[in-house]
C-alpha cells in the first residue's frame, strides 16, 4: 500500500490532503501537535519546533512505514509570524525556521532510507517564496529557502526515482491564513484572485496529489492561486 507521512494534518490544507490521499487508498501518517480526526488516519504527536522531535517520534514513524511500497512526504506544518527586519529576535526567527526548514530537512534524512522509487517529497511553499510583503520577515524568507530546498532535493535525488516539487498555495480559507488577516479585510483579500474567492484547502490537496502521481513535474515550483492579482 502506498504511504502519505505528512506534517500539519490536524487542520486546513492538511487535513483535506489526509483526507484525499486517505479516499484514494493511501494508508496516512500525521504529525502535528494536535490529532488528524480523519478515522484510520495515524497520528503521532510531536512539536515541529522543536529540535529534538525526531528523537521521540523516530521508532514510531519507521514501524508505521514497515510495510509502504511508496511514501509520499509532505512538508506542509509551518508557522506564519508576524515581524519585521527591525524587530525580528534571533530565538523567534530560529523556531520559524525550525517547524519550516529544519524538521523538512531531518525527516526527509530520516525517510529517505525507506522511500522505494515511485515515491516523493512535496513541499508546501507559498506565494511568498517568490515575492516579499512587509511584516512577514521568517515566514517570507523561510519560504524562498523551501523553494531551494526543494531545487537541491531534486538534485540530489537524481537517479533515485523519488521525485520532488513545491506548491506554492495563494490565499488559501484555514486557520492560518484567519488568524493573520483581521475578518473584516477577508473580503478584499478574497478579491485578490482572478475568481474572486480565497481557495478552498480541497483545492491545494488534488494539486498535491497530482504531483504525487506524476514524476513528470520532478523539480517544479507549481503556483496554486488561482491566479493572484497583483497591485
Ligand atoms: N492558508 C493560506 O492562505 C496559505 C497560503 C500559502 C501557503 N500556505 C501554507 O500551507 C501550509 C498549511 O497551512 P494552513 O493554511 O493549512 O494552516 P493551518 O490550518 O493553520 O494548519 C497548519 C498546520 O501546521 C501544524 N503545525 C503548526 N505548528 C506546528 C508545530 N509546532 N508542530 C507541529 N505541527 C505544527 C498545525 O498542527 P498543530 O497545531 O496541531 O500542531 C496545523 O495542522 C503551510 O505551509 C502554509 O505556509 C497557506
Amino acid at each position: 500500500m502506498p504511504c502519505l507521512a505528512i506534517t500539519g494534518a490536524s487542520s486546513g490544507i492538511g487535513y483535506a490532503t489526509a483526507k484525499r490521499f486517505y479516499e484514494a487508498g493511501y494508508s496516512v501518517i500525521n504529525l502535528s501537535r494536535r490529532t488528524c480526526d480523519i478515522a484510520g488516519v495515524i497520528n503521532i504527536t510531536c512539536d515541529l519546533t522543536d529540535p529534538d522531535f525526531i528523537i521521540n517520534i523516530e521508532s514510531d514513524l519507521s514501524a508505521s512505514m514497515e510495510d509502504a511500497e511508496t511514501i509520499c512526504l509532505v512538508h506542509n506544518a509551518a508557522r506564519l509570524a508576524h515581524d519585521t527586519i527591525a524587530e525580528v529576535s534571533a530565538p523567534d526567527l530560529r523556531s520559524v525556521y525550525e517547524i519550516n526548514l529544519v524538521a523538512p530537512a531531518v525527516l526527509n534524512r530520516t525517510l529517505l532510507p525507506t522511500m522505494n522509487a515511485g515515491s516523493s517529497i512535496l513541499y508546501v511553499g507559498s506565494t511568498l517564496g517568490e515575492k516579499a510583503v512587509p511584516g512577514s520577515f521568517s515566514y517570507v524568507t523561510s519560504k524562498h529557502a523551501t523553494i531551494g530546498m526543494m531545487r537541491a532535493s531534486c538534485q540530489d535525488l537524481a537517479g533515485s526515482g523519488v521525485h520532488t516539487a513545491c506548491i506554492n498555495p495563494g490565499f488559501t480559507d484555514t486557520e492560518m491564513l484567519r488568524d493573520h488577516i483581521p475578518a473584516d479585510v477577508m473580503p478584499e483579500i478574497a478579491q485578490m484572485s482572478a475568481y474572486g474567492r480565497l481557495i478552498d484547502p480541497a483545492e491545494i490537496a488534488n494539486a498535491l496529489f497530482f504531483a504525487a502521481q506524476n514524476p513528470v513535474i520532478n523539480g517544479s515550483v507549481i503556483n496554486a492561486n488561482l491566479g493572484q492579482i497583483e497591485r
